[in-house]
């Protein structure tokens, strides 16, 4: 395959990180990358599956504390041929002498959302390249944690937001980049998605997975990141623009309790149970140039899984749930909506015709990974970096502490520390 290089300068000027993307849309390489894995369970099986296809990258290592995921996980490097990784896993700690290992060149994190931080920052201090699940952080503290280290060390820290990497949704940025919608003003965003009756508890007992825990103790918007990823890029955030303030709002907490009704009777504890999430939360933010952003968690009621994505700006608006579009300036009749999919066609992004065809997540997971390593192995910064990984990430918490306040508006912190108006766009540039 032709190797075509498109090389972004984007500098960012910001402590140690002066590292610019640089794409190579092929995979002819004879240079290895060698990655160690932390929590092979659903997720990180997942990516093992898809990046073992890859002959230029090596997993040496592996580490979880459940043996039925290394095992599990072992099955999936027999699969692709490949040689049988190290294990780690005696405690929680373990994961310290595996990001440790100096043959190491990255490290993969898809544990419980508790340890990605803690995990992340020890990976960068041991001079490791990072890819955390998302989201990367529970707290301001923790995004401060990530990108403070991040420019300490010099270490790249790319939240692996898959969504950021969707066919339609580089197509649209692509045409948004082309001027075709104008200045886009605002953008709605959701993660529609009921995860009650198999993710946060187990489908066949009812009982606690990790992250029902969470449903128990917070009221927030757990899971914002699959729905803001690609908003950043449509935005240029934190590139031009970035994050002032949010206004959070919950519902009650109806739908987990008449889910355990439903299916195992009004005495279950789980049907009894206090929870102290709302069924739906709705944010609003602001942006420092004036731009707004609705962000939707859905993810406790009944209903097929939904993005809800939207984007409206000066020449025209997208709508992802229509896969319509309307533009002012091009569209053939006067305010009617017109299909998507053509433009999706001739505006398909150069991710989408690499060697990265894969499986998971409808082939987003594949092209992610791709990328991720090739930043890894050219030493270059990673496809998303720190400071747009804590940025969606820091709508965890300060979602929760907008409800907790009966709504009321809650400063962002600015994480770029003003670098934020001078950094140009550079995500899949
Ligand atoms: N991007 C996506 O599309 C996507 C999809 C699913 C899950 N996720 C994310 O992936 C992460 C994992 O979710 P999952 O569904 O795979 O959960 P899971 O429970 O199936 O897997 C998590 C694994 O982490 C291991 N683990 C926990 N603490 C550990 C520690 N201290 N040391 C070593 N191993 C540890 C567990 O034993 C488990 O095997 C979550 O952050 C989730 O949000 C992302």
């Amino acid at each position: 395959m032709e190797r075509r290089k498109f090389i972004k300068s984007a500098a960012l000027g910001t402590g140690a990180i002066t590292l610019a993307h640089t794409y190579s849309f092929a995979s002819n390489t004879t240079k290895k990358v060698k990655i160690g894995f932390i929590g092979v369970g659903g997720r990180g099986q997942g990516l093992l599956n898809e990046i073992l296809t890859l002959d230029w990258v090596e997993v040496p290592a592996i580490c979880d504390i459940n043996p039925n995921a290394l095992a599990a996980s072992q099955e999936i490097f027999k699969k692709h041929g490949r040689q049988k990784p190290s294990e780690y896993g005696i405690d929680e700690l373990d994961y310290k002498r595996l990001v440790e290992r100096d043959d190491l060149d990255a490290v993969i994190i898809a544990t419980y959302w508790q340890w990605h931080t803690p995990m992340a920052v020890d990976a960068m201090k041991a001079g490791k390249y990072v890819g955390v699940e998302v989201p990367a952080a529970l707290t301001v503290d923790e995004c401060w944690q990530l990108v403070d280290t991040s420019e300490e060390t010099g270490m790249p820290c790319m939240m692996m937001e898959n969504w950021s990497f969707r066919q339609d949704n580089l197509a649209v940025l692509n045409m948004i980049r082309a001027g075709m919608y104008g200045d886009i003003v605002h953008c709605h965003c959701a993660h529609s998605h009921d995860c009650i009756d198999h993710w946060f508890f187990d489908k066949e007992t009812g009982k606690d997975k990790w992250p029902a825990e969470f449903l128990v103790k917070y009221n927030r918007d757990q899971y914002p990141t699959h729905s803001l990823g690609p908003v950043l890029s449509w935005m240029d955030i934190p590139c031009g623009d970035t994050f002032d303030h949010i206004t959070s709002m919950a519902t009650d907490s109806k739908g987990i309790n008449t889910m355990f009704t439903e299916r195992f009777g009004k005495d279950h504890p789980s049907a009894r149970r206090k929870y102290a999430q709302g069924d739906i939360v709705t944010s609003m933010i602001r942006t420092k140039m004036g731009k707004s952003i609705i962000v939707n968690y859905d993810m406790q009621l009944p209903r097929p899984y939904d993005n809800e994505w939207k984007i409206q700006g000066t020449l025209g608006i997208y709508n992802e749930q229509r896969t319509s579009l309307y533009l002012k300036n091009r569209s053939p009749e006067y305010h009617q909506w017109e299909a998507f999919a053509p433009y999706q066609d001739k505006y398909n992004h150069n991710f989408w015709k690499s060697n990265y065809q894969g499986e998971g997540h409808g082939g987003v997971d594949l092209i992610e990974l791709g990328y991720f390593a090739e930043a890894v192995r050219d030493k270059i910064q990673t496809p998303i970096d720190v400071y747009e990984s804590v940025l969606m990430s820091c709508v965890v918490a300060l979602s929760g502490d907008s409800i907790a306040k009966g709504s009321q508006p809650v400063e962002i912190p600015d994480f770029t520390r003003g670098k934020w108006k001078t950094i140009k766009p550079s995500f899949a540039i």
